[in-house]
């Protein structure tokens, strides 16, 4: 029996990852890919993929209710959220467009998710509804949501909205927490690909504040497993997390990328700190490891050399990005971060 899924922001780094990775392991399955096609979507992150009754492409606003109403005129067994406003640095000046697409956006799927009855309707959040963490400790899921920026504090609210349509209505809704991911397709303006871009061009890194902060990073397929175990395995009305296990400083990542390039450590440059910069995000991931019988497999350093290896082998799909015009904010930011 085919088993019809809506995906949507399927165009972004994520998104596009897990369709290829669900055609490959879920042959039953029919995608309709909803996505905007906002500066961070690509088609060509689909590329070689063909349009059949295996996937569509349909391009429409997630925030915009007769799109929203269009899309769900085919009947979906299961809706995958990854569309939103993903990266914090834009999130410092235009809060606004994040309350729109991560939070009226998802309520809007929520809603005609629950008119049409889907069977699950599982959201992509973040560890960054957690807040920051000192030195010691893990996020676990019921810890309490203290997000610090505005695209946290959207995911945040949006997480919510799934708890209350499933406490009020019953939608059965599954909730993932992934921590950093990295990997092939990832939008230059992510700490790994933009730095290793920027090395590339013989450019300054731009770090923040003692280049100290950490994160855990987990490589894409990894988080696309996770995804797919917490649709299928899940329980309606948990959260999980899922983490990569391997917290490094942004310092130490940005070594290893130059050295592995063959790049001078002179091209990094200390710049003012991002406003409210959170310290450290950990997962604790037991309750993925017990309930959903996932665990993270790649190994970091091997997964970020592969990465590297893929920026370097695809070199056209990063070069058409960067001279696109997409720049405004970086004009804006990386100024006032001197
Ligand atoms: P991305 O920015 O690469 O992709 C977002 C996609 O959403 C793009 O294709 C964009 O066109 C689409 N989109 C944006 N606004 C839309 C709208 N109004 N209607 C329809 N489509 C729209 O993001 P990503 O890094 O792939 O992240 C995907 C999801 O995972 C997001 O929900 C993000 O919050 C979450 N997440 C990301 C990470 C990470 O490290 N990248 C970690 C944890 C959680
Ligand atoms: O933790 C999950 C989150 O990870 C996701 O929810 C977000 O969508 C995703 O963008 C990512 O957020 P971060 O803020 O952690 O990622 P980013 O790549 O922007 O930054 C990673 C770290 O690197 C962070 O401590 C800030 C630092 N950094 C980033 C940039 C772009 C720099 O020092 N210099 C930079 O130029």
């Amino acid at each position: 029996m085919p088993i019809r899924v809506l995906i949507t922001g399927g165009a972004g780094f994520i998104g596009s990852n897990f369709i290829r990775y669900a055609l490959d392991v879920r042959p039953e399955w029919q995608i309709v890919n909803f996505d905007l096609l906002t500066y961070a979507g690509n088609l060509a992150n689909l590329e070689g993929i063909p349009e059949n009754d295996k996937y569509r492409f349909l391009k429409g606003d997630v925030s915009n209710l007769d799109d929203v109403k269009k899309v769900f005129e085919s009947g979906f067994e299961y809706v995958i959220n990854f569309a939103a406003e993903s990266h914090v640095d834009r999130s410092l000046y235009d809060p606004g467009l994040f309350i729109k697409t991560n939070i009226l956006g998802t309520q809007l799927l929520l809603a005609q998710a629950r008119q049409a009855g889907v069977q699950r309707f599982l959201q992509i959040s973040t560890d960054e509804v957690y807040g920051s963490l000192g030195k010691d400790g893990l996020f676990c899921e019921d810890w309490p949501l203290k997000p610090n920026s505005p695209y946290s504090a959207s995911k945040a609210s949006a997480d919510l909205m799934c708890r209350a349509y499933f406490e009020t209505f019953g939608l059965p809704v599954i909730i993932t927490r992934s921590s950093n991911n990295y990997g092939p397709y990832q939008f230059p303006e992510k700490l790994i690909p933009f730095f290793i871009t920027k090395a590339l061009n013989d450019e300054p890194l731009p770090l923040y504040g003692d280049g100290l902060n950490v994160r855990d990073w987990l490589y894409v397929e990894d988080n696309c497993a996770g995804i797919m175990a917490a649709l299928e395995k899940g329980k309606p009305g948990e959260c999980y997390n899922i983490g990569g296990g391997n917290e490094m400083t942004n310092l130490e990542i940005t070594k290893f990328i130059l050295q592995d390039l063959g790049k001078s450590e002179e091209l990094i440059k200390f710049v003012k700190d991002r406003p409210g910069h959170d310290r450290r995000y950990a997962l604790d991931i037991s309750k993925a490891k017990s309930e959903l019988g996932w665990r993270p497999v790649m190994d970091f350093r091997e997964g970020l050399k592969k990465t590297i290896r893929w920026y370097l082998a695809n070199e056209k799909w990063w070069r058409d990005i960067l001279s696109g015009d997409y720049r405004g904010f970086y004009d804006i930011h990386y100024r006032e971060r001197r």
